[in-house]
């Protein structure tokens, strides 16, 4: 259970860094300092843990979120490495540069940390706190910034404190960050890098690399490149019919709660039984993908209650059932 105060650890404390890995291994949530804001980590390998970090946030969306390494050398486990990518990797990491590049086929980060997309974006702080957690857990680690959905960025502990506080498990005190704006993020999945927000590494470091270096429009700083990229990329391949009461015998269903639609068929797949919107939400994109490949015309899904996770849930939802492009 989260503590009702979140404790907040020195970085002197010298098992602070062990509990804190503890923590996060046991699925956890721990705000820790790095150079550019704080993050809000997780086990990236969980889906439970990544649901609970939107629910902490209060995200009304699934926006990707960053993973976390403690060296280049473990991205490879994560995603298609080019040859243009370990020059920016080489270059830029550790530092305040986040690499987008294609999930690999067997990438153990939960698919919503991704938000569904088939890129996974991967970051190497430069905190010397940040990669003494990173090395203790020996986990990929999800973390967006630390503040509540719509908040400014903390830089300090004691502002993770104020937005979360009762929320998270531990905050990790590392002082202040001394970058203060979060990671420029650089899309290598395309036929040209493209700077999709910028951040810690001025775009003209990165182009005096890249010379073909593109930037993404006007500033979304929390969108993958624009809204509607996650639905024409993504959608399932079936049509998905939202708020389904009945179901059809060529429709897959998903279903939620205790009571799914009546004329359940074979191909049905429950994000929660019991009505828990944490594990529909850790549950959300792996179901959509398992009914997907079944070949039903559509997928029916049953109404999700517009709470907390809700929210975020039914964003993504209509997303996949808005007309395709
Ligand atoms: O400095 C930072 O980057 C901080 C620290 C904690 O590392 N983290 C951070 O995370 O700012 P967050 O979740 O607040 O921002 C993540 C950014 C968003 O703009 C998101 O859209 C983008 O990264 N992003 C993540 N995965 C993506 C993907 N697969 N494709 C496109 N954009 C992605
Ligand atoms: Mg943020």
């Amino acid at each position: 259970m989260t503590p009702a105060r979140t404790p907040l650890l020195s970085a002197t404390d010298p098992s602070a860094v062990a509990q804190a890995a503890a923590c996060l291994r046991a699925g956890g949530l721990v705000a820790f300092a790095t150079e550019t804001v704080y993050g809000l980590g997780g086990d990236a390998t969980s889906d439970a843990a990544v649901a609970k970090i939107f629910a902490a946030k209060g995200r009304p969306q699934f926006n990707p979120l960053i993973v976390h390494l403690a060296d280049a050398t473990a991205a490879a486990a994560l995603a298609e490495i080019s040859p243009v990518a370990e020059r920016v990797m080489a270059a830029f990491w550790p530092g305040p540069l986040t690499l987008v590049l294609p999930r690999r086929a067997d990438c153990p980060a939960s698919l919503l940390v991704s938000a569904g997309l088939d890129s996974i974006a991967l970051r190497v702080p430069a905190h010397p706190l940040a990669h003494a957690l990173l090395a203790a857990t020996g986990l990929p680690i999800a973390a967006p910034s630390a503040n509540p959905s719509g908040a400014v960025s903390p830089t300090l502990a004691e502002h993770v404190r104020d937005g979360l506080d009762g929320r998270i498990d531990l905050i990790l005190d590392g002082g202040a960050c001394a970058v203060g704006v979060e990671s420029t993020v650089l899309d290598l999945t395309g036929p040209r890098p493209c700077v999709l927000r910028p951040g810690g590494v001025p775009t003209e470091a990165l182009a005096a690399l890249l010379p073909d270096l593109m930037e993404a429009g006007p500033a979304q700083p929390d969108a993958p490149r624009s809204p509607g990229m996650l639905t024409s990329h993504y959608a399932p391949t079936a049509a998905v019919r939202l708020n389904a009461t009945t179901v059809a015998s060529d429709e897959a269903l998903l279903a939620f709660g205790p009571n799914p639609p009546l004329g359940t068929p074979r191909r049905m797949l429950n994000l929660s039984p019991t009505g828990d919107l944490l594990e529909a939400a850790a549950n959300l994109f792996a179901y959509l993908r398992r009914l997907d490949v079944l070949g039903a015309r559509a997928i029916a899904v049953a109404p999700v209650p517009m709470a907390g996770l809700g929210r975020a849930i039914n964003d993504r939802l209509q997303r996949a059932a808005a007309p395709r492009a």
